[in-house]
Parts: structure tokens; sequence; C-alpha cells
């Protein structure tokens, strides 16, 4: 896994550019684009190409590993006190060529990171009942 910090105005336009023009990520103080080394696990597959319609086993499971890593620096950046968003918006092919990445790679998510200017409350959750089934699939207690 690698990480591509920025926090250039520049470069967080054409970020923004790639990802529908959502222009409230310009308010985050700075992005971390966070991008899965396809080939990690993978040694043998030197044309190996990964976007959205990839159907690869292994490949999932290096995306899995790296979108558990962006929630634990969720988790930690909230234990700082700061305030992110998972943004995730944008082609892989477009998104690869604003930030240099090569075609190897694939970018797991780009990460909104700033101080939060309000204080949601908690959102409404699914009550445990509605999604847990006990033991075997379909068993509700
Ligand atoms: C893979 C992924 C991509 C996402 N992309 C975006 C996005 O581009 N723009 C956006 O506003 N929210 C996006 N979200 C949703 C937010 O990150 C966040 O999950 C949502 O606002 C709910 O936050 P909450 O559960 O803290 O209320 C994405 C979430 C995930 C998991």
């Amino acid at each position: 896994m690698e990480l591509y910090c920025d926090y250039r105005p520049r470069s967080k336009r054409k970020i923004v550019e790639v990802e529908h023009n959502q222009k409230w990520m310009l308010t985050a103080s700075m992005f971390i684009a966070v991008v899965a080394d396809v080939k990690c696990r993978i040694k043998d597959q030197s044309d190996l190409y990964i976007d959205e319609n990839s159907s690869e086993e292994e490949v999932k499971l290096i995306i899995r590993d790296t979108a558990i890593a962006i929630e634990n620096m969720l988790l930690e950046a909230d234990y700082l006190g700061l305030g992110t968003c998972w943004t995730g918006w944008y082609r892989q092919k477009e998104i690869r060529a604003v930030l240099g990445v090569p075609d190897d790679k694939y970018v797991c998510g780009v990460i909104c990171v700033g101080y939060a200017d309000e204080k949601p409350k908690q959102r409404p959750r699914r009550a445990l009942e509605d999604m847990v089934y006990y033991d075997t699939w379909g068993n509700k207690r």
C-alpha cells in the first residue's frame, strides 16, 4: 500500500475535477489518496490491469486489505480530533492520471482530512435484529 498526501490547492482542484466536481471536498485541508499495490500478492502477472470491471479473487483481497487500512486511518484521525470523508467517485483511469499513479496500482480511496465545522448527531443505525442471523443464514432469534 502506498499513500499519496497532498495539500496544494492546484492538485486538490485537479482531484476534485475527476471526483464529479464535488466542490465541498476543497474545504478539507488535505487529501490522502490510498493506493493498493495490486501486485504485492500476484508476482507473476506482469500484464495485470485492474479497474472497476476486474473480478480476480486475489485482487479483491488486496483491495479489501487496503480498505481496512483506510478505515483504521479514519479511526485514528477521529481520535486525533480531525474530521474525514472517504471519497471514491472517480474512474481509475482519471485519478491515476492526476496523481501519476501507474496502471498496475489501484486508487482505493481519497480521504479528505480537516477540522470539522460541525458536530453531527449520530446517524440512526439499523437495529441488530434486522441484519444479524444466528448460527446459520436466515436464522433469526
Ligand atoms: C468507497 C466509498 C466511497 C465514497 N465516496 C464518496 C464520495 O465520493 N462523496 C461523498 O460525499 N461520500 C462518499 N462516501 C461516503 C462517505 O465517506 C461517508 O461514508 C458517508 O458520508 C457516511 O458517513 P457517516 O457514516 O459518518 O455518516 C464514500 C464512502 C465509501 C465507503
